[in-house]
This record gives C-alpha cells, sequence and structure tokens, in this order.
C-alpha cells in the first residue's frame, strides 16, 4: 500500500541511514558515481540532514556543536525537523519535481531513532511533528548501513569525526540507535533496506546500486 506520505514527482527520493562511521557518504557518492554512467542525463542532487539550505545549516550548528546535554531532547527533535521542513521546502520536493534524483544523508528516519527510540519518545510522537512538517514526502527507497556500533564508533574515532555533540553521548546511546534502526527496518520491509556495512566499500556499493536500478529504470517510464 503506498503511504499517505509518499511524493508523487516525478523524480527518486532515496535517503541513506545509518549509526556513527556506518559509511554513508561514501556510499552516496560511490552511487552518484555509478549512475551517472549509467544515465549521463540523470540530474543527481545530494544533500544532507541536519541541513542542506542556509538556515538548515544555521540549525544544524546548533545542534552538532557544544556539550552532548546542552539542549532537551523536545528542543532537539523540534529543531531536527525545522531544519527539515526548509529543507523539503526549498530543496528535496523542488528538485524531486524537476525530475531529479535526491540522494539525502539522513532523513527523518533519523529523528524516530535518534530523538524518539533512543531517548523512549513513542515513534507516534515523532511522526505527529513530521505530519505537520513534511506533508507528502516518504522516501522511495531508504539504504540502511548497519554495522556493530563499537565498530562504527572506531572508524570514526580514527577518522576523527569524534568531537561533535552526539558522537559524545556514549556507548549505551549508540547501542539504541542501532537497534532502532534495526527495530524500524523490520517494520518498513518494503522501504527501508538494510546493508551490512562492515563489508568493504566495494561489496556494499554494488550491493546499493543493484537495489537502485530498478527505480532509475523505471522512472524512465514514469
Ligand atoms: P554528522 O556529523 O552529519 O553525522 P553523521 O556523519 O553520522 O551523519 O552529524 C549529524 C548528527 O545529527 C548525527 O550524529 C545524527 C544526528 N541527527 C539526529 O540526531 N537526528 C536527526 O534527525 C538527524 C538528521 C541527525
Amino acid at each position: 500500500m503506498t503511504s499517505k506520505y509518499t511524493h508523487d514527482s516525478m523524480g527518486i527520493f532515496i535517503t541513506f541511514e545509518g549509526g556513527e562511521g556506518s559509511g554513508k557518504s561514501t556510499q552516496i557518492k560511490c552511487l552518484k558515481d555509478k549512475l551517472l554512467s549509467l544515465r549521463p542525463d540523470l540530474e543527481i542532487v545530494i544533500s544532507r540532514e541536519p541541513g542542506g539550505t542556509e538556515v538548515a545549516e544555521q540549525i544544524r550548528n546548533i545542534l552538532v556543536n557544544g556539550a552532548a546535554d546542552k539542549l532537551s531532547v523536545k528542543t532537539e527533535a523540534l529543531l531536527m525537523i525545522a531544519a527539515r521542513a526548509e529543507h523539503i521546502d526549498r530543496v528535496i520536493l523542488p528538485a524531486l519535481q524537476r525530475g531529479a534524483m535526491v540522494l539525502c544523508d539522513r532523513f527523518k528516519d533519523s529523528s524516530i531513532v535518534y530523538q524518539g527510540l533512543a531517548n523512549d519518545i513513542p515513534k507516534e510522537e515523532i511522526d505527529k511533528i513530521h505530519e505537520f512538517a513534511l506533508k507528502k514526502c516518504e522516501p522511495d527507497l531508504t539504504i540502511l548501513l548497519d554495522i556493530p556500533f563499537e565498530t562504527g564508533i572506531k572508524r570514526a574515532l580514527d577518522r576523527n569525526e569524534i568531537d561533535q555533540r552526539f558522537e559524545k553521548k556514549g556507548e549505551d546511546f549508540h547501542k539504541k540507535i542501532r537497534d532502532g534502526y534495526l527495530e524500524i527496518a523490520s517494520l518498513n520491509p518494503k522501504r527501508i533496506k538494510k546493508i551490512n556495512a562492515s563489508n568493504s566499500i566495494h561489496n556494499i556499493s554494488d550491493e546499493i546500486y543493484q537495489l537502485v536500478k530498478p527505480l532509475i529504470l523505471r522512472s524512465k517510464n514514469k
């Protein structure tokens, strides 16, 4: 059954989710290169959350910098989704309406997992805020890069990426993030495809490409 939030524009909306160090940005770049070899005419828009517009990037600064406990989780959820509302209205929907493919590093599932499940806020509460902020905008496909949290944190540490608020939240929090993602993936098996992110970059990118290829071929006939 199609969700009432599925966007109805020509483009294709793909989101990437996963815990710290799961390799989302590397895989987004690999996918873009592969897709352009298949369809050089395709417009591909890469973006990220929180962020993607001038104001959303300002909100991002508030969210990702400073002490781990500087914001209440309710404020955090509202700011994440405020940034998302800007991003949707000004970048994602216009691109989808032009027929572009949008590859987004994190989207609404991050709020459901990070602000919701990892903080014991029921998914339905976060859904209510999204209902107001997003209207029709469910991804066509979500790639979940799944990795044991210890491995992900180690990778992020090796890349010196462990100095931001969310990375400082501790092991319990990161375990809840992984479990939360696995829970929502099992509830949405059609949209969310889980990939083992402990594999090699090459294997992961092949697997993602196989999932995306049918969408792009289908879009030709839309
Ligand atoms: P970033 O440095 O982009 O992390 P990553 O490379 O892991 O994506 O920082 C974004 C952080 O914001 C990340 O730790 C996850 C968090 N986040 C939320 O908690 N909720 C959200 O809705 C989004 C989009 C991100």
